[in-house]
């Protein structure tokens, strides 16, 4: 139970007798920054009259400024420093003998809390809650202070981490003999159709000075059926001035199951009373099995799912890190809409919201505890790592262990392996990934140990041996794993890293994944482009329905977010020439922009997760003014097989998935082909695979053993013009030689690149011989030699890279742009199942304000999202608009933030009197005041536009 004060200083009377009260804590702050960390303003008679006024959650870096000179890969904003909150309270006299505790979810960082002067506890890492027990510090019946102070001076961060309370905060009163706290925990160790065995586990405090005993009465609801459907009576004797566990098992006939389209939930209800105390905590649980049989990815409830997961950072776009659970609601609706049923915590301990909301909606939660282990795990350097890392481990997995929808631990993210010998090295080590495993397994056995990881040669280090699980971020690397364990469940932790800017095109078209449209400091919206370390979309795609022992795939990311502004920062060496001010704040890895307003890339996904509905999406947008008579190439993202485009009511064809685009005649296709090993026991991957006209198959060596080579005979001397060589990954990862012969002896070299060095994925290297091989000379680590297509041939083709589009996109190369209606019809299993038309946009009239809900709750919390636009006479989205807009509200609430899909805007999101479009989209968050229920008018104005309103019940 939370109970909401509405502005109330005293705290209600909680008497003997009654029932614990979770009390909101998070009205009447008042708050200061201390950037140089020179105050203290722990005492209680510390005069902070003329402090900012302010509800928590909140993040006092979110509203800037922007430092344009600053790194972007923090956000540009200033999160550095100290910050003071205090508020004030007060509680009878009558509750002397109670029990107050009071729970921070989280603050960044390295909170401390003082209670009328004193301090009364704190934490170190800012992404994990903890509790304080404030009862000694509290002077009944008279006004109590609490203060706390947040330093981010020493932590660290790889992108924008937020400062302040920005979690909730929740104040406990219960009687001295109550239900320890994050001692319950609930596992279903039997499941079935049939059955299902619930094992409540527990412990109740005795903070008296007597031995009590009590009565426990441990009850289990069924919160779908809205019915108690098992009850057990314990008695239990709790010494003096400590803890007593309890337990029990239930066995339940015919359970619901938790499960992705009906996630229902239970509750265990503890009622504790002894003579003269009592108290109740409820907890929520379902019931589920899972499973990750190393050859089939995962199951639940007995059957294979596929997990389509992203990963996501915790800042909510504008809102920064406060957080706020109407927000993150939206971001995981909208995910779920495209097809999405896993989230990734990347890299840290999420909102408990996060979880509950998980739990409710029937996703998976990829539950992470850390980035790396060093400063940006929050700790100091003085502190040792064991103990640090065990330590809130430890509080992370008490705290989430009875959500159904967690369903891995994971300890960390791209640790790179220690150096060995260096014991003050903060990498990974064998006993260090044993030694956390079996600090979870203490208080979990339920759940697998995983970790997120990059560094291939980790393997044969032995470092993963006693982890149950292990993800693996991009370049299909999940694979490595598999030949020295076999039987160990893998994922794939982080795949596509593709990039984009919302609403932007280039043409012509990006013909590499990192040629980036750095004259204009965009990312093209085509889809063509991803970090140099990972691939598009549709590779993952493709690995994903080839690799069926792999669970399945976490996106990075499902939306931007602050920060890591991939590829505007300067990270990359070759973006140093230019000013820091004019590299980027957020990221372009989002499905979805900052705004949580959908990419082009979301209808990718969705046409191919969401199995459910139907998707038809054209892009780029049809306003091209000065390009008539060109070329502007159109693709067609749909859940159909087929479509057919119409321009201005001509067909400019049908196209079908898995039809390939013209191409050059391939003079090595089919040709017999050798290689100096490869790999068939667990992938089936021989040399013909190079040559065999599909980009899904592969050679691949069978060990990283260098050197290797693989060559094609084209079974007499033969002239060609363009060599071109799709690699399985990265084409920097390789050091390699293209040589050619008559004889397979004698061999000249056509190129020669070092690992390290950027190519040309189609070569200009006319030749005439027999025999062509690509020799490798050098390997990334942990990177084995193998070639996914070869092609010789006398006319250029295209990037053989962007092949697999056809097999998820459409796309039309071709078209002739001009002005007017684009019109693609789609179709699946020959019946139409949808029509969608573009329009160009003509002259912009007037505003538009399109709120996502009718209404704001009065809950003084939720937001809605109102979207932003400008149209033509005829309603038509100007898609390159880049009006500013002026916001302004009539009626009880509050505009708390505007933002854009800019990555690279410095105007503040607090700042909402106007805000600029990008590319003809911004978006106005809109919140009520608490217990007001009068209507809010939203009114948005630009300079020679009519004016909208918007009016929100
Ligand atoms: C990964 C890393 C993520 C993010 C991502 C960007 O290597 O784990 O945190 O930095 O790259 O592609």
């Amino acid at each position: 139970m939370t109970l909401r004060l509405a502005a109330a200083l005293a705290l209600c009377a909680c008497s003997l007798f009654a029932n614990r009260s979770v009390q909101d804590f998070n009205d009447d702050w008042r708050f200061q920054k201390d950037p140089e960390g020179r105050l203290d303003a722990s005492a209680a008679a510390f005069n902070d009259a003329a402090w900012q006024a302010l509800r928590l959650p909140h993040d006092w870096a979110i509203s800037g400024p922007f430092d344009p000179k600053a790194d972007g890969g923090t956000g540009k904003l200033p999160w550095r420093g100290v910050g003071w909150y205090r508020k004030s309270f007060s509680l009878p006299e009558a509750d002397a003998v109670t029990r107050v505790y009071l729970h921070f979810d989280g603050v960044m960082a390295s909170p401390e809390v003082f209670i009328n002067g004193q301090r009364a506890g704190g934490w170190d890492y800012g992404y994990l809650g903890f509790h304080v027990d404030a009862t000694p510090f509290i002077a009944f019946g008279k006004t109590n202070t609490v203060a706390v102070k947040a330093d981010t001076r020493s932590h660290h961060s790889r992108w924008y981490p937020g400062a302040g309370i920005y979690r909730k905060v929740t104040f406990t009163i219960c009687d001295p003999v109550h239900v320890a706290h994050d001692a319950t925990f609930v596992t279903t160790p039997d499941v079935s159709a049939a059955q299902a065995t619930v094992q409540v586990v527990s412990a109740v405090t005795n903070a008296t000075d007597q031995a009590v005993t009590a009565t426990v009465t441990v009850t289990l609801r069924d919160l779908a059926g809205k019915k108690n459907v098992a009850a057990k009576e314990l008695r239990i004797t709790i010494p003096a001035r400590s803890a007593a566990p309890l337990e029990h098992r239930f066995t339940l006939a015919a359970p619901r199951l938790w499960d992705m389209a009906q996630p229902n939930l239970y509750q265990a209800r503890l009622a504790v009373a002894t003579d003269a105390f009592t108290d109740i905590e409820t907890t929520r649980f379902g019931i589920r099995s899972f499973s990750f049989p190393a050859d089939d990815g995962f199951h639940l409830n007995g059957r294979r799912v596929q997990l389509n997961g992203v990963d996501l950072h915790a800042d909510l776009g504008p809102l920064g890190m406060a957080f706020n659970r109407s927000a993150m609601r939206r971001q995981l609706e909208l995910m779920r809409d495209m097809g999405f049923n896993a989230l990734r915590t990347s890299h840290n301990c999420p909102a408990p919201e996060v979880l509950d909301l998980c739990d409710e909606m029937g996703l998976f939660v990829w539950n992470e505890a850390f980035d790396k282990w060093e400063g940006t795990s929050g700790r100091r350097s003085d502190q040792n790592l064991e103990e640090y890392v065990s330590r809130n481990l430890r509080q992370f997995v008490r705290r989430d262990r009875n959500h159904p929808s967690v369903f891995i631990w994971s300890i960390g993210n791209e640790i790179p392996p220690a150096k060995p010998g260096d014991a003050k090295d903060p990498g990974m080590t064998q006993a260090r990934c044993t030694l956390f495993r079996e600090v979870i397994r203490e208080l979990d056995t339920t759940r697998p140990v995983g970790i997120g990881c990059c560094h291939g040669n980790a393997v044969g280090m032995g470092i993963f041996e006693n982890l149950d699980l292990t993800g693996w971020n991009y370049g299909g690397q999940y694979a490595n794993i598999r030949r020295k364990y076999p039987n160990k469940p893998v994922l794939y932790s982080e795949s596509a890293s593709a990039l984009s800017s919302y609403g932007y095109y280039a043409v012509p078209q990006a013909q590499h994944k990192t040629d980036f449209a750095l004259a204009d400091r965009e990312v093209c919206s085509y889809d063509h482009n991803a970090a140099p370390w990972s691939d598009i979309p549709d590779l993952e795609f493709a690995r994903m329905e080839r690799d069926r022992y792999c669970g399945g795939e976490f996106v990075w990311t499902g939306l931007d977010y602050l920060g890591e502004p991939t590829p505007y920062m300067h990270y990359f060496e070759q973006m140093r020439q230019f000013p820091q001010e004019e590299m980027a704040r957020s990221s372009y890895f989002g499905i979805a922009d900052l705004c949580g307003v959908p990419k082009d890339r979301f209808y990718l996904y969705r046409s191919h997760w969401n199995k459910a509905d139907t998707t038809l999406h054209i892009l780029p947008h049809w306003n091209w003014a000065g390009k008539e008579g060109q070329n502007v190439p159109v693709y067609v993202y749909t859940s159909g097989d087929s479509a057919e485009l119409f321009l201005n009511g001509r067909s400019l064809g049908r196209r079908a998935k898995g039809q390939p685009q013209a191409k050059p005649a391939n003079l090595a296709a089919g040709k017999p082909a050798t290689a100096s090993t490869f790999e068939t026991a667990l992938h089936n991957n021989p040399a013909a695979h190079a040559v065999d006209g599909s980009a899904d198959t592969r050679w691949c060596a069978s060990s990283e053993a260098k050197p290797q080579w693989w060559q094609v005979d084209l079974g007499a001397p033969t002239a060609f013009r363009y060599v071109s060589v799709n690699f399985e990954s990265e084409l920097k990862g390789y050091g390699y030689e293209i040589l050619a012969s008559d004889d397979a002896a004698t061999w000249t070299t056509l190129f020669a690149k070092k690992l390290g060095a950027e190519a040309a994925a189609v070569l200009d290297k006319p030749a005439h011989c027999r025999y062509v091989r690509i020799a490798f000379t050098d390997l990334d680590k942990g990177r084995w030699a193998s070639i996914r297509e070869f092609s010789l041939s006398n006319e250029k083709p295209a990037n053989p890279y962007y092949d697999v589009c056809d097999t998820y996109r459409l796309r039309w190369m071709d078209v002739v742009y001009a002005p007017g209606e684009l019109k693609a019809v789609a179709y699946k299993d020959g019946k139409q199942i949808a029509e969608k038309v573009m329009r160009t946009a003509g002259k912009a009239v007037a505003v538009r304000l399109t709120p996502e809900q009718p209404a704001v709750p009065a809950d003084g919390e939720s937001v809605v999202f109102v979207q932003v636009d400008v149209t033509d006479a005829d309603g038509t989205r100007d898609p390159r608009a880049v009006n500013r807009i002026r916001f302004s509200l009539t009626g009880p609430g509050e505009i708390v933030a505007v933002g854009n899909g800019n990555p690279r805007a410095y105007d503040v999101f607090t700042d909402t009197a106007s805000h600029p479009l990008y590319f003809g989209k911004a978006v106005a968050i809109v919140r009520r005041k608490l217990y007001e229920t009068a209507p809010i008018v939203l009114t948005a104005s630009a300079e020679g536009l009519a004016p909208a309103t918007a009016t929100l019940k």
